[in-house]
């Protein structure tokens, strides 16, 4: 498709799921600007960016969640013609221990990116979810149209209400909002130049996994051994990174291409299968050659048993296809912590 270079702005541009989803848009063709407070990243990614795909793209040190924070961009970027939005907190522990400042980031952030669209006539935005919105759900594969649990956390909440207000202010329109609910991004670029690096500690599986073999960490918690699973750990739809990344360029592509799509929509990105934790570290043991230490503990508060993604929407109507499997995640995660452990 010809994109006649149209700008995207992408927030969260210097975090995980963002510069990675910069490298798909760049290699697609599109312009793009980040706008990153640095909360909890750093602009060396950009460096990495650029060595990936010989493109230097500018980070606007902005915090949206502060109110008209973003009225330099009226001025300095009118040509934006899409948003993805990424900027967000996303620890939920964190967020049950200090929920105002989940709600004020999160759903703030949201307002305010809102509010600059509006004021700028821009069509289009991606909006980051999670399968956290469908809280404890049975309903496995999981749909879009299960309806949504109770949410186990504030920052699970933070999730829904960001849904329910694109819902509530796009449905009508000509403007168009499509809600992304991932379920657990992994991996890195192959080329080893970005990947996870979070300035607060990780929290997810595999970068503690990777952590642990490299020796930033003595040991790790595999939290539960007694769920309804057939080792007793949890079940989770892994997804790598590339593949969820290009997930958002697909859906701008689609926005764009099809005038007549919903104001509003949302779609699952998993790959469709669950692996459980112990599956992941006697995959990363194979992979890597290593013996993890790690304990196996008590269930950690709000962590639902199993959860794997119905894709088949993103599939038939993005014309998305995940190409990578798990030892693809855990070779790239690896490799990536490696490269930057140097
Ligand atoms: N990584 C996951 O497992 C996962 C799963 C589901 C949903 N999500 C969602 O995807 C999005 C991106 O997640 P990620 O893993 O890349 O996280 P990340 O922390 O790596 O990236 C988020 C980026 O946003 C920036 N940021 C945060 N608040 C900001 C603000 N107020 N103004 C400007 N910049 C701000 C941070 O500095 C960071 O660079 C988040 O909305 C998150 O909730 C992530």
């Amino acid at each position: 498709m010809k994109r006649a270079k149209m700008k995207i702005a992408v927030t969260g541009g210097c975090g995980y799921i963002g510069s990675h989803t910069i490298v798909d848009l760049l290699n697609a063709g599109y312009d793009v600007i980040s706008i990153d407070s640095l909360v909890n990243s750093s602009e060396t990614v950009i460096d990495g960016i650029q060595k990936i795909t010989g493109k230097r793209i500018v980070n606007y040190k902005i915090d949206l969640s502060v109110e008209n924070s973003w009225h330099e961009l009226l001025e300095k970027e009118k040509d934006v013609q899409g948003i993805i939005h990424f900027a967000a907190f996303k620890a939920v522990g964190e967020s049950v221990q200090h929920p105002l400042v989940y709600y004020k980031n999160n759903v703030c952030g949201l307002i305010e990116v809102l509010k600059w669209m509006d004021k700028a006539s821009i069509p289009y935005l991606i909006y980051s979810s999670s399968c956290t919105v469908y809280g404890q759900t049975s309903e496995l594969p999981v749909t879009e149209t299960a309806v949504f649990g109770e949410a186990t956390s504030p920052y699970g909440r933070t999730k829904q209400i960001g849904e329910w207000l694109l819902q509530d202010l796009f449905s009508g329109t000509t403007r168009k909002a499509i809600s992304l609910r991932y379920f657990n991004p992994a991996g890195a670029h192959d080329s080893g130049w970005i990947g996870e690096a979070p300035t607060n500690p990780a929290l997810n599986l595999v970068p503690v996994i990777t952590e642990t073999a490299i020796g930033k960490r003595s040991r790790f918690t595999v939290y539960g051994n007694d769920y309804n699973t057939p080792d007793g750990s949890c079940i989770r739809d892994y997804i790598h990174i590339m593949d969820l990344a290009n997930a958002h360029t697909k859906a701008l592509d689609y926005l764009i291409a099809h005038p007549n799509a919903p104001s509003y929509d949302a779609f699952n990105l998993g790959i469709g299968k669950g692996y459980s934790v112990l599956e992941m570290i006697k995959m990363f043991e194979l992979i890597s050659g290593l013996k993890l230490n790690y304990q196996l503990g008590p269930r950690r508060p709000g962590d639902a048993e199993s959860i794997y993604a119905d894709n088949s929407k993103a599939i038939k109507i993005l014309n998305w296809t995940p190409k990578r499997n798990l030892e693809m995640i855990l070779q790239s995660a690896w490799n990536w912590e490696r490269h930057r452990s140097i």
